[in-house]
Protein backbone atom coordinates (compact mmCIF):
# COMPACT_ATOMS: atom_id res chain seq x y z
CA UNK A 1 0.00 0.00 0.00
CA UNK A 2 3.07 2.32 0.86
CA UNK A 3 3.49 1.96 -2.62
CA UNK A 4 0.60 3.42 -4.22
CA UNK A 5 0.78 6.53 -1.57
CA UNK A 6 4.54 6.78 -2.88
CA UNK A 7 3.80 6.83 -6.48
CA UNK A 8 0.48 9.12 -5.86
CA UNK A 9 3.09 11.96 -4.66
CA UNK A 10 5.97 10.81 -6.69
CA UNK A 11 3.39 11.39 -9.74
CA UNK A 12 1.61 14.52 -8.79
CA UNK A 13 2.92 17.33 -11.05
CA UNK A 14 2.44 15.44 -14.12
CA UNK A 15 -1.41 13.86 -12.50
CA UNK A 16 -1.85 18.05 -12.70
CA UNK A 17 -0.77 18.25 -15.93
CA UNK A 18 -3.56 15.54 -17.19
CA UNK A 19 -5.76 17.61 -15.53
CA UNK A 20 -5.07 20.67 -17.24
CA UNK A 21 -4.77 18.43 -20.62
CA UNK A 22 -8.62 17.14 -19.78
CA UNK A 23 -10.25 20.49 -18.66
CA UNK A 24 -8.91 21.95 -21.67
CA UNK A 25 -12.16 20.60 -23.92
CA UNK A 26 -14.90 23.01 -23.81
CA UNK A 27 -17.34 19.77 -23.61
CA UNK A 28 -20.38 21.95 -22.52
CA UNK A 29 -23.40 19.83 -22.70
CA UNK A 30 -25.97 22.45 -23.12
CA UNK A 31 -24.84 23.88 -26.19
CA UNK A 32 -25.22 22.20 -29.23
CA UNK A 33 -22.16 23.78 -31.01
CA UNK A 34 -19.77 22.37 -28.22
CA UNK A 35 -21.04 18.49 -29.31
CA UNK A 36 -17.83 18.00 -31.39
CA UNK A 37 -15.38 19.09 -28.16
CA UNK A 38 -17.54 17.01 -25.82
CA UNK A 39 -17.22 13.94 -27.95
CA UNK A 40 -12.85 14.58 -28.05
CA UNK A 41 -13.23 15.24 -23.93
CA UNK A 42 -14.81 11.53 -23.95
CA UNK A 43 -11.90 10.11 -26.34
CA UNK A 44 -9.25 11.97 -24.27
CA UNK A 45 -10.91 10.32 -21.53
CA UNK A 46 -10.91 6.76 -23.35
CA UNK A 47 -7.20 7.27 -24.21
CA UNK A 48 -6.04 8.11 -20.72
CA UNK A 49 -8.16 5.12 -19.02
CA UNK A 50 -6.55 2.70 -21.45
CA UNK A 51 -2.44 4.08 -21.08
CA UNK A 52 -2.81 3.57 -17.12
CA UNK A 53 -4.18 0.35 -17.68
CA UNK A 54 -8.08 -0.22 -17.61
CA UNK A 55 -9.86 -1.81 -20.47
CA UNK A 56 -12.00 1.20 -21.90
CA UNK A 57 -14.71 1.66 -24.49
CA UNK A 58 -16.67 5.01 -25.27
CA UNK A 59 -20.33 3.58 -25.53
CA UNK A 60 -22.74 5.47 -27.65
CA UNK A 61 -26.10 6.46 -26.52
CA UNK A 62 -28.96 8.67 -27.92
CA UNK A 63 -27.10 11.75 -26.67
CA UNK A 64 -23.34 11.97 -25.58
CA UNK A 65 -21.41 8.96 -24.98
CA UNK A 66 -20.99 7.35 -21.83
CA UNK A 67 -16.99 6.37 -21.14
CA UNK A 68 -17.07 3.00 -19.49
CA UNK A 69 -13.49 1.58 -17.92
CA UNK A 70 -12.78 -1.26 -16.26
CA UNK A 71 -10.01 -3.25 -14.14
CA UNK A 72 -9.17 -6.60 -16.21
CA UNK A 73 -11.78 -9.28 -14.90
CA UNK A 74 -10.52 -13.04 -13.52
CA UNK A 75 -12.84 -15.27 -14.70
CA UNK A 76 -13.47 -16.63 -11.38
CA UNK A 77 -13.15 -13.41 -9.44
CA UNK A 78 -14.94 -13.23 -5.76
CA UNK A 79 -13.92 -10.01 -5.24
CA UNK A 80 -16.30 -7.20 -4.49
CA UNK A 81 -17.24 -5.18 -7.37
CA UNK A 82 -17.44 -1.28 -7.18
CA UNK A 83 -18.43 1.20 -9.81
CA UNK A 84 -16.83 5.15 -9.64
CA UNK A 85 -19.36 7.34 -11.57
CA UNK A 86 -18.00 10.97 -12.78
CA UNK A 87 -19.26 13.26 -15.37
CA UNK A 88 -17.29 14.69 -17.86
CA UNK A 89 -18.99 17.17 -19.37
CA UNK A 90 -19.42 21.11 -17.99
CA UNK A 91 -21.75 23.77 -17.03
CA UNK A 92 -21.68 26.54 -20.11
CA UNK A 93 -18.94 28.96 -19.14
CA UNK A 94 -21.04 32.58 -19.83
CA UNK A 95 -20.24 35.31 -18.78
CA UNK A 96 -17.05 35.20 -20.60
CA UNK A 97 -16.04 38.78 -19.58
CA UNK A 98 -15.97 37.58 -15.86
CA UNK A 99 -13.48 35.00 -16.06
CA UNK A 100 -9.89 36.33 -15.11
CA UNK A 101 -8.47 34.08 -17.97
CA UNK A 102 -10.39 31.94 -20.69
CA UNK A 103 -12.09 29.28 -18.94
CA UNK A 104 -10.79 26.26 -20.85
CA UNK A 105 -7.39 27.38 -20.58
CA UNK A 106 -6.36 25.81 -17.34
CA UNK A 107 -4.27 28.53 -15.14
CA UNK A 108 -2.42 27.67 -11.84
CA UNK A 109 -2.46 30.05 -9.10
CA UNK A 110 -0.89 29.07 -5.82
CA UNK A 111 -2.75 25.98 -4.98
CA UNK A 112 -5.98 26.49 -7.43
CA UNK A 113 -6.07 25.85 -10.95
CA UNK A 114 -8.92 27.15 -12.19
CA UNK A 115 -11.01 26.44 -15.34
CA UNK A 116 -14.56 25.53 -16.33
CA UNK A 117 -14.87 21.95 -15.45
CA UNK A 118 -11.57 21.62 -13.12
CA UNK A 119 -13.79 21.27 -9.90
CA UNK A 120 -17.31 19.62 -11.27
CA UNK A 121 -16.49 17.15 -12.28
CA UNK A 122 -13.37 16.34 -14.05
CA UNK A 123 -10.91 16.90 -11.28
CA UNK A 124 -12.39 14.70 -8.94
CA UNK A 125 -13.40 11.60 -11.04
CA UNK A 126 -9.71 12.05 -12.86
CA UNK A 127 -8.41 12.15 -8.30
CA UNK A 128 -10.02 8.27 -8.78
CA UNK A 129 -8.69 7.18 -11.77
CA UNK A 130 -4.98 8.42 -10.41
CA UNK A 131 -5.87 6.17 -7.06
CA UNK A 132 -6.47 3.17 -9.83
CA UNK A 133 -3.35 3.70 -12.39
CA UNK A 134 -1.07 3.95 -8.74
CA UNK A 135 -2.37 0.15 -7.87
CA UNK A 136 -1.68 -0.84 -11.42
CA UNK A 137 1.58 0.46 -12.27
CA UNK A 138 3.32 -0.25 -8.77
CA UNK A 139 1.58 -3.95 -9.20
CA UNK A 140 -0.12 -3.88 -6.08
CA UNK A 141 -3.18 -5.73 -6.15
CA UNK A 142 -6.67 -4.11 -6.17
CA UNK A 143 -8.90 -5.83 -3.30
CA UNK A 144 -11.75 -5.50 -5.94
CA UNK A 145 -12.59 -4.49 -9.04
CA UNK A 146 -13.39 -1.51 -10.65
CA UNK A 147 -15.90 -0.05 -13.10
CA UNK A 148 -15.18 3.71 -14.08
CA UNK A 149 -19.27 4.73 -15.72
CA UNK A 150 -18.23 8.65 -16.64
CA UNK A 151 -21.10 10.13 -18.56
CA UNK A 152 -21.32 13.51 -20.88
CA UNK A 153 -24.69 15.07 -19.76
CA UNK A 154 -24.64 15.36 -16.16
CA UNK A 155 -25.23 19.01 -15.86
CA UNK A 156 -27.91 18.70 -18.73
CA UNK A 157 -30.01 15.97 -16.61
CA UNK A 158 -29.09 12.62 -17.60
CA UNK A 159 -31.73 11.46 -19.35
CA UNK A 160 -29.77 9.01 -21.82
CA UNK A 161 -27.75 7.20 -19.10
CA UNK A 162 -30.67 5.25 -17.13
CA UNK A 163 -31.05 3.58 -20.37
CA UNK A 164 -27.86 3.00 -20.87
CA UNK A 165 -27.98 1.48 -17.32
CA UNK A 166 -31.23 -1.06 -18.05
CA UNK A 167 -29.48 -1.93 -21.06
CA UNK A 168 -25.99 -2.84 -19.57
CA UNK A 169 -27.37 -4.09 -15.88
CA UNK A 170 -26.21 -7.37 -16.17
CA UNK A 171 -22.57 -5.83 -17.20
CA UNK A 172 -22.60 -3.36 -14.34
CA UNK A 173 -23.65 -4.81 -11.56
CA UNK A 174 -21.75 -4.08 -8.61
CA UNK A 175 -22.19 -3.53 -4.67
CA UNK A 176 -21.85 -0.14 -4.21
CA UNK A 177 -21.50 3.07 -6.62
CA UNK A 178 -18.70 5.52 -5.53
CA UNK A 179 -19.30 9.35 -6.61
CA UNK A 180 -16.70 11.90 -5.47
CA UNK A 181 -19.09 15.46 -7.30
CA UNK A 182 -20.04 16.53 -4.28
CA UNK A 183 -18.42 19.14 -1.81
CA UNK A 184 -16.80 19.79 1.59
CA UNK A 185 -16.82 22.44 4.16
CA UNK A 186 -13.11 23.28 3.95
CA UNK A 187 -9.59 20.60 3.86
CA UNK A 188 -10.59 19.96 7.78
CA UNK A 189 -13.83 18.81 7.50
CA UNK A 190 -13.89 15.57 4.87
CA UNK A 191 -17.59 14.96 4.07
CA UNK A 192 -19.71 12.09 3.60
CA UNK A 193 -22.63 13.30 1.78
CA UNK A 194 -25.97 11.33 2.26
CA UNK A 195 -28.37 13.12 0.67
CA UNK A 196 -29.14 15.07 -1.98
CA UNK A 197 -31.99 16.72 -3.92
CA UNK A 198 -34.30 16.51 -6.58
CA UNK A 199 -35.14 18.72 -9.54
CA UNK A 200 -37.46 19.70 -11.85
CA UNK A 201 -36.51 21.77 -14.66
CA UNK A 202 -39.05 23.70 -17.06
CA UNK A 203 -39.27 26.54 -19.52
CA UNK A 204 -42.49 28.80 -19.25
CA UNK A 205 -43.21 31.05 -22.69
CA UNK A 206 -45.59 33.77 -22.82
CA UNK A 207 -46.66 34.78 -26.07
CA UNK A 208 -48.50 37.78 -26.92
CA UNK A 209 -48.64 39.85 -30.01
CA UNK A 210 -47.72 38.00 -33.45
CA UNK A 211 -44.42 40.46 -33.33
CA UNK A 212 -42.37 42.72 -31.66
CA UNK A 213 -45.14 45.81 -31.95
CA UNK A 214 -44.41 49.87 -31.62
CA UNK A 215 -44.62 50.37 -28.27
CA UNK A 216 -46.08 53.94 -28.63
CA UNK A 217 -48.70 52.94 -31.10
CA UNK A 218 -49.94 50.12 -29.69
CA UNK A 219 -49.11 50.37 -25.72
CA UNK A 220 -52.15 50.81 -23.68
CA UNK A 221 -54.20 48.65 -25.67
CA UNK A 222 -52.61 45.18 -25.49
CA UNK A 223 -50.76 42.86 -22.51
CA UNK A 224 -46.69 43.11 -22.04
CA UNK A 225 -45.59 39.91 -22.00
CA UNK A 226 -42.79 40.74 -19.95
CA UNK A 227 -44.65 42.49 -17.82
CA UNK A 228 -47.55 39.37 -17.68
CA UNK A 229 -44.48 37.38 -16.86
CA UNK A 230 -42.83 39.12 -14.41
CA UNK A 231 -46.09 39.13 -12.39
CA UNK A 232 -46.87 35.58 -13.17
CA UNK A 233 -43.38 34.54 -11.66
CA UNK A 234 -43.67 36.89 -8.73
CA UNK A 235 -46.77 35.07 -7.53
CA UNK A 236 -45.03 32.04 -7.19
CA UNK A 237 -43.29 32.79 -4.18
CA UNK A 238 -44.36 34.57 -1.01
CA UNK A 239 -42.63 36.97 1.49
CA UNK A 240 -41.87 34.16 3.79
CA UNK A 241 -40.07 32.58 0.85
CA UNK A 242 -42.09 29.74 0.74
CA UNK A 243 -43.17 28.19 -2.84
CA UNK A 244 -47.15 29.14 -3.53
CA UNK A 245 -47.78 26.02 -5.57
CA UNK A 246 -50.84 24.23 -4.19
CA UNK A 247 -49.57 20.50 -2.85
CA UNK A 248 -46.32 21.59 -3.50
CA UNK A 249 -45.20 20.54 0.42
CA UNK A 250 -47.85 18.14 1.21
CA UNK A 251 -44.80 14.71 0.53
CA UNK A 252 -42.25 16.66 1.85
CA UNK A 253 -40.35 14.63 4.82
CA UNK A 254 -40.25 16.49 7.92
CA UNK A 255 -36.81 17.20 9.14
CA UNK A 256 -36.39 15.53 12.78
CA UNK A 257 -35.12 17.01 15.90
CA UNK A 258 -32.13 14.95 15.53
CA UNK A 259 -31.40 15.88 11.62
CA UNK A 260 -31.56 19.22 12.55
CA UNK A 261 -29.05 19.17 15.28
CA UNK A 262 -26.92 17.51 13.26
CA UNK A 263 -27.19 19.72 10.65
CA UNK A 264 -26.41 22.72 13.09
CA UNK A 265 -22.84 21.12 13.87
CA UNK A 266 -21.51 21.54 10.50
CA UNK A 267 -19.22 24.49 10.98
CA UNK A 268 -21.07 27.41 9.09
CA UNK A 269 -20.84 31.38 9.74
CA UNK A 270 -23.84 32.84 8.22
CA UNK A 271 -21.93 36.43 8.32
CA UNK A 272 -19.51 34.74 6.46
CA UNK A 273 -21.28 33.43 3.81
CA UNK A 274 -23.15 36.35 3.43
CA UNK A 275 -20.39 38.25 2.48
CA UNK A 276 -18.47 36.04 0.54
CA UNK A 277 -21.87 35.61 -1.67
CA UNK A 278 -21.73 39.46 -1.92
CA UNK A 279 -25.67 40.04 -1.08
CA UNK A 280 -26.75 42.34 1.33
CA UNK A 281 -28.94 40.14 3.41
CA UNK A 282 -29.30 36.45 3.21
CA UNK A 283 -33.64 35.14 2.53
CA UNK A 284 -34.60 31.84 2.74
CA UNK A 285 -37.91 29.87 3.87
CA UNK A 286 -38.68 31.26 7.19
CA UNK A 287 -38.57 29.30 10.28
CA UNK A 288 -35.32 27.69 9.07
CA UNK A 289 -31.79 27.84 9.19
CA UNK A 290 -29.69 28.68 6.17
CA UNK A 291 -28.21 25.08 6.43
CA UNK A 292 -31.86 23.76 6.63
CA UNK A 293 -32.99 25.81 3.24
CA UNK A 294 -30.66 24.65 1.33
CA UNK A 295 -30.05 20.56 2.34
CA UNK A 296 -33.29 19.78 3.34
CA UNK A 297 -36.35 22.56 1.87
CA UNK A 298 -37.42 22.84 -1.58
CA UNK A 299 -36.90 25.76 -3.66
CA UNK A 300 -38.17 27.43 -6.85
CA UNK A 301 -35.53 29.12 -8.75
CA UNK A 302 -35.19 31.17 -11.81
CA UNK A 303 -32.11 30.48 -13.54
CA UNK A 304 -32.68 32.66 -16.52
CA UNK A 305 -35.50 35.06 -17.66
CA UNK A 306 -35.19 36.72 -21.42
CA UNK A 307 -37.44 38.64 -23.52
CA UNK A 308 -37.59 42.23 -25.75
CA UNK A 309 -34.51 43.94 -26.97
CA UNK A 310 -31.19 43.66 -24.84
CA UNK A 311 -28.40 45.17 -26.92
CA UNK A 312 -27.25 48.58 -26.71
CA UNK A 313 -29.50 51.75 -26.39
CA UNK A 314 -32.27 51.44 -25.93
CA UNK A 315 -35.62 50.15 -27.94
CA UNK A 316 -39.92 51.01 -27.62
CA UNK A 317 -41.27 47.46 -28.38
CA UNK A 318 -43.59 45.55 -26.69
CA UNK A 319 -41.86 41.99 -27.10
CA UNK A 320 -44.06 39.66 -28.63
CA UNK A 321 -42.67 37.13 -26.04
CA UNK A 322 -40.87 36.62 -23.09
CA UNK A 323 -39.66 33.54 -21.28
CA UNK A 324 -37.95 31.80 -17.65
CA UNK A 325 -36.33 28.93 -17.03
CA UNK A 326 -37.40 27.79 -13.97
CA UNK A 327 -35.93 24.86 -11.54
CA UNK A 328 -37.41 23.51 -8.27
CA UNK A 329 -35.24 22.05 -6.35
CA UNK A 330 -37.17 18.93 -4.34
CA UNK A 331 -36.34 16.94 -0.80
CA UNK A 332 -37.71 13.29 0.21
CA UNK A 333 -40.14 12.53 -0.67
CA UNK A 334 -41.44 14.77 -3.52
CA UNK A 335 -41.53 12.97 -6.61
CA UNK A 336 -40.42 15.03 -10.35
CA UNK A 337 -43.52 13.81 -12.18
CA UNK A 338 -46.17 14.67 -8.97
CA UNK A 339 -44.91 18.31 -8.54
CA UNK A 340 -43.93 18.89 -12.72
CA UNK A 341 -48.34 18.45 -12.67
CA UNK A 342 -48.97 20.83 -9.62
CA UNK A 343 -46.71 23.68 -11.09
CA UNK A 344 -47.97 22.93 -14.60
CA UNK A 345 -51.89 23.06 -13.55
CA UNK A 346 -50.93 26.23 -11.23
CA UNK A 347 -49.31 28.46 -13.67
CA UNK A 348 -52.31 27.75 -16.09
CA UNK A 349 -54.73 28.78 -13.44
CA UNK A 350 -52.54 31.89 -12.90
CA UNK A 351 -51.86 33.18 -17.01
CA UNK A 352 -54.33 35.52 -17.65
CA UNK A 353 -56.42 35.69 -20.91
CA UNK A 354 -53.90 38.00 -22.48
CA UNK A 355 -51.35 36.09 -23.36
CA UNK A 356 -50.79 32.13 -24.50
CA UNK A 357 -49.27 30.51 -22.12
CA UNK A 358 -46.23 27.32 -23.43
CA UNK A 359 -44.89 24.83 -20.94
CA UNK A 360 -41.60 23.28 -22.11
CA UNK A 361 -40.60 20.32 -19.87
CA UNK A 362 -37.20 19.78 -19.23
CA UNK A 363 -35.11 17.57 -16.83
CA UNK A 364 -36.15 16.15 -13.65
CA UNK A 365 -34.09 14.51 -11.37
CA UNK A 366 -35.43 12.63 -7.73
CA UNK A 367 -34.30 13.43 -4.31
CA UNK A 368 -31.85 11.32 -2.89
CA UNK A 369 -31.41 9.48 0.90
CA UNK A 370 -29.42 6.75 2.04
CA UNK A 371 -27.88 5.40 5.55
CA UNK A 372 -24.99 7.23 6.87
CA UNK A 373 -24.82 4.44 9.22
CA UNK A 374 -23.82 1.40 7.28
CA UNK A 375 -21.13 -0.49 6.79
CA UNK A 376 -20.68 1.83 2.94
CA UNK A 377 -20.62 4.57 4.70
CA UNK A 378 -18.74 3.31 7.80
CA UNK A 379 -15.49 2.28 5.07
CA UNK A 380 -16.30 5.66 3.61
CA UNK A 381 -15.68 7.97 6.61
CA UNK A 382 -12.28 5.42 7.66
CA UNK A 383 -10.74 6.65 4.26
CA UNK A 384 -11.54 10.33 4.42
CA UNK A 385 -9.88 10.27 8.03
CA UNK A 386 -7.15 8.95 6.97
CA UNK A 387 -6.21 10.71 3.65
CA UNK A 388 -7.61 14.13 5.31
CA UNK A 389 -6.40 13.22 8.52
CA UNK A 390 -9.25 15.33 10.31
CA UNK A 391 -12.92 13.99 11.96
CA UNK A 392 -15.06 13.40 8.76
CA UNK A 393 -18.86 15.46 8.86
CA UNK A 394 -22.06 14.19 7.38
CA UNK A 395 -23.83 16.09 4.97
CA UNK A 396 -26.62 16.89 3.40
CA UNK A 397 -26.50 18.95 0.21
CA UNK A 398 -28.56 21.16 -1.56
CA UNK A 399 -27.41 19.98 -5.44
CA UNK A 400 -28.71 17.03 -7.44
CA UNK A 401 -27.14 14.30 -9.40
CA UNK A 402 -30.15 13.06 -11.42
CA UNK A 403 -28.52 9.36 -11.92
CA UNK A 404 -27.88 8.34 -8.05
CA UNK A 405 -31.53 7.07 -7.89
CA UNK A 406 -31.53 5.26 -11.23
CA UNK A 407 -28.50 3.36 -9.78
CA UNK A 408 -30.45 2.07 -7.17
CA UNK A 409 -33.18 1.50 -8.98
CA UNK A 410 -31.46 -0.25 -11.65
CA UNK A 411 -29.05 -1.77 -10.15
CA UNK A 412 -30.31 -2.12 -6.72
CA UNK A 413 -27.00 -0.31 -5.36
CA UNK A 414 -26.48 2.51 -2.82
CA UNK A 415 -24.12 5.61 -3.77
CA UNK A 416 -21.12 6.67 -1.37
CA UNK A 417 -20.94 10.01 -1.89
CA UNK A 418 -17.42 11.43 -1.02
CA UNK A 419 -17.15 14.94 -2.63
CA UNK A 420 -13.47 16.88 -3.09
CA UNK A 421 -14.82 20.63 -4.17
CA UNK A 422 -14.78 23.01 -2.02
CA UNK A 423 -17.50 26.37 -0.86
CA UNK A 424 -15.25 28.61 -2.91
CA UNK A 425 -14.50 26.48 -6.47
CA UNK A 426 -17.20 28.76 -8.24
CA UNK A 427 -19.13 25.32 -9.49
CA UNK A 428 -21.51 27.02 -12.26
CA UNK A 429 -19.93 30.28 -11.91
CA UNK A 430 -16.78 32.35 -13.61
CA UNK A 431 -13.73 31.41 -12.14
CA UNK A 432 -14.32 27.87 -11.53
CA UNK A 433 -11.36 26.27 -9.67
CA UNK A 434 -10.35 23.04 -7.88
CA UNK A 435 -7.76 22.72 -5.45
CA UNK A 436 -4.89 20.65 -6.06
CA UNK A 437 -4.48 19.67 -2.04
CA UNK A 438 -8.12 18.31 -2.40
CA UNK A 439 -7.09 16.77 -5.62
CA UNK A 440 -3.82 15.07 -3.88
CA UNK A 441 -5.81 14.62 -0.41
CA UNK A 442 -8.32 12.80 -3.06
CA UNK A 443 -6.28 10.73 -4.55
CA UNK A 444 -5.09 9.25 -1.38
CA UNK A 445 -8.59 8.71 -0.20
CA UNK A 446 -9.60 6.66 -3.22
CA UNK A 447 -6.28 4.67 -2.80
CA UNK A 448 -7.07 3.99 0.45
CA UNK A 449 -11.29 3.47 0.20
CA UNK A 450 -10.79 0.61 -1.55
CA UNK A 451 -8.80 -1.37 1.26
CA UNK A 452 -12.00 0.09 3.74
CA UNK A 453 -14.48 -1.14 1.21
CA UNK A 454 -13.34 -4.77 0.39
CA UNK A 455 -12.64 -5.22 3.69
CA UNK A 456 -16.40 -4.20 5.04
N1 LIG B 1 -21.74 18.38 -8.76
C1 LIG B 1 -23.05 18.86 -8.95
C2 LIG B 1 -24.03 18.41 -7.90
C3 LIG B 1 -23.74 18.87 -6.50
C4 LIG B 1 -23.08 20.05 -6.25
C5 LIG B 1 -24.16 18.10 -5.48
C6 LIG B 1 -22.83 20.42 -4.95
C7 LIG B 1 -23.93 18.49 -4.19
C8 LIG B 1 -23.24 19.65 -3.93
C9 LIG B 1 -23.58 18.44 -10.30
O1 LIG B 1 -22.63 18.51 -11.33
C10 LIG B 1 -24.68 19.40 -10.68
O2 LIG B 1 -24.42 20.56 -10.80
N2 LIG B 1 -25.85 18.89 -10.93
C11 LIG B 1 -26.92 19.66 -11.46
C12 LIG B 1 -27.95 18.68 -11.95
C13 LIG B 1 -29.02 19.27 -12.79
C14 LIG B 1 -28.52 20.01 -13.97
C15 LIG B 1 -29.96 18.17 -13.22
C16 LIG B 1 -27.50 20.59 -10.40
O3 LIG B 1 -27.54 20.25 -9.21
O4 LIG B 1 -27.90 21.70 -10.78
MN1 LIG C 1 -22.53 20.73 -11.88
Amino acid sequence: MQAVLDYLKANEPRFIRELCDYVRFPSVSAQSHHRPDTEAAARWLVDHCESIGLKASLCKTAGNPVVIARTARAGSSTKPRFLVYGHYDVQPAEPLELWKTPPFEPRIEGRSLFARGASDNKGQHLAHLNAVEAYLKTGTELPCELTFVVEGEEEVGSKNLAPFLRKNRTDLRCDAIVISDTGIPDLKHPALTYALRGIVALEVKLAGPSRDLHSGIYGGTVDNPAMALCRLLAQLRDKNGRITVPGLYDDVAPLSAYERKQLARIPFDAAAYRRSLGVPKLFGERGFTPQEQRAARPTLEINGLTSGYQGEGSKTIIPAWASAKLTFRLVPNQSPEHIRKLVEKHLKRLCPPTVRLEIEGGHGGEPYLVSPTSPLAQAGLRALKAAFGHEPVLLREGGSIPIVTDFKKVLGADALMLGLALPDDNAHSPNEKFSLDAFAKGMRMSALLWQELAGC
